[in-house]
């Protein structure tokens, strides 16, 4: 087993800056998810580590050699990728055996390796019947055991789960942590999905346009996200973003409402580098009730729409023509055009430096 060590990792295509100065530290057995929106540049680092792109600058560590020189078989990694082609005229066990061969391995432990792998995978049954005879998850878990098979020092997953259904892709995101956990194997891998990086990661590393944004365990970047890139790409519903003006050095305003901070937000309101400010505000942090709770508590807002969905409901608000969602339980009653007041739970407020986006701690 080994730890990935990337420095200062550069990577630009005629003209296309794909990757930008990347540091990030893999710990041996960690299971790290890289995460961001099309085209930040997550797969064109994947492919850095693994040797299939040349960095244009910087270095690549895998335990303590470092692998910018070696060719991607000799670094001992596997990949899988999001479109895991599975070879249609070999059976699985055939599939799974087939890297070993290439190898040289010996014929016994390729037939131990690759029973070994079947059970882990649980796809025993399956070592007869070929590619086509397969449901969607089951080569899923053919693609995975053609990787695991090898006992890499690394694995590099690349949106495996991708082609898979909804409900087949929850299922198989639990198997595939637990297998990681099971097996002990470095583990660096890619999505734009940020409920697969946060229910799969030991730590997430978020990027954005080739810059990595922030680097944290699942809990401590959604409380702490650094900037309003990640606290608006990290939970569901988006966080509520206002662009205000902080006012008389205590209250935030916009033409729609006026919103009195406590003690410890002025102090990081009075550390943005002037006067504009954005507010963050989960729309889990936003309490609606249908009266004020006191009388200078709140703002007023109108429902403007309303999602139930079961286990909460989703309520679209405006403030004047400041819009806002806030989840409330399902059984909070509200309709189309009625009058609610909300409040911030203070404690759980962020705010942003309007100029650089970056939080103010
Ligand atoms: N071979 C290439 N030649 C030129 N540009 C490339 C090449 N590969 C990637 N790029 C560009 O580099 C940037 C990063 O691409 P990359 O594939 O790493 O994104 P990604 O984060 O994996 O996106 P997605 O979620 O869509 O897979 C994009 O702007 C892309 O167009
Ligand atoms: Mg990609």
């Amino acid at each position: 087993m080994a730890s990935v060590e990337i420095r200062g990792l550069r990577k630009e295509f005629e003209g296309t800056v794909a990757v930008e100065n990347l540091d990030l530290e893999v710990h041996d057995k960690e299971f790290v998810v890289l995460l961001g929106p099309s085209g930040c540049g997550k797969t064109t680092t994947l492919r850095c580590i693994a040797g299939l792109e040349s960095p244009s600058d910087g270095e690549i560590r895998i335990g303590d050699r470092v692998v910018n020189d070696l060719e991607p078989k000799d670094r001992n990694i596997a990949m899988v990728f999001q479109s895991y082609a599975l070879y249609p005229h070999m059976t699985v066990y055939q599939n799974l055996a087939f890297p070993l061969e290439n190898r040289k391995m010996a014929e016994r432990e390729i037939v131990s390796r690759v029973n070994k792998t079947a059970r882990l995978l649980q796809i025993e049954n399956l070592l007869g019947r070929k590619p086509a005879q397969l449901s969607g998850g089951q080569r899923q878990r053919v693609a995975v055991g053609r990787a695991i098979v090898r006992e890499p020092e690394v694995f590099l997953m690349d949106e495996p789960l991708s082609n898979l259904d909804a409900k087949l892709r929850v299922y198989m995101r639990a198997e595939l942590k637990r297998l990681q956990k099971d097996i002990g194997v470095t583990t660096i891998y890619v999505t734009h999905d940020q409920v697969e990086a946060m229910t799969m990661a030991d730590r997430v590393a978020i990027m954005n346009k080739g810059v990595l944004q922030q680097v944290g365990t699942p809990a401590g970047i959604y409380s702490q996200p650094t900037n309003t890139f990640v606290a608006g790409f990290i939970g569901n519903p988006p966080t509520n973003f206002f662009d205000l003006v902080f006012v008389e050095d205590r209250c935030l305003e916009n033409a729609d409402f006026r919103y009195p901070l406590s003690e410890p937000l002025i102090a990081r309101a009075r550390g943005c580098s002037s006067t504009e400010v954005v507010l963050g505000v989960r729309p889990q942090d936003v309490l609606v009730s249908i009266g004020p709770s006191a009388p200078d508590a709140g703002i007023e807002a109108e429902v403007f729409t309303v999602e139930p969905l079961g286990d909460s409901t989703i309520l679209d608000l405006k403030i004047g023509e400041t819009r806002m969602k806030a989840v409330t339980s399902p059984d909070f009653r509200a309709e189309m055009g009625d009058r609610v007041w909300t409040r911030f739970r203070a404690e759980r407020l962020y705010i942003f430096d309007k100029k650089t986006g970056s939080a103010v701690q």
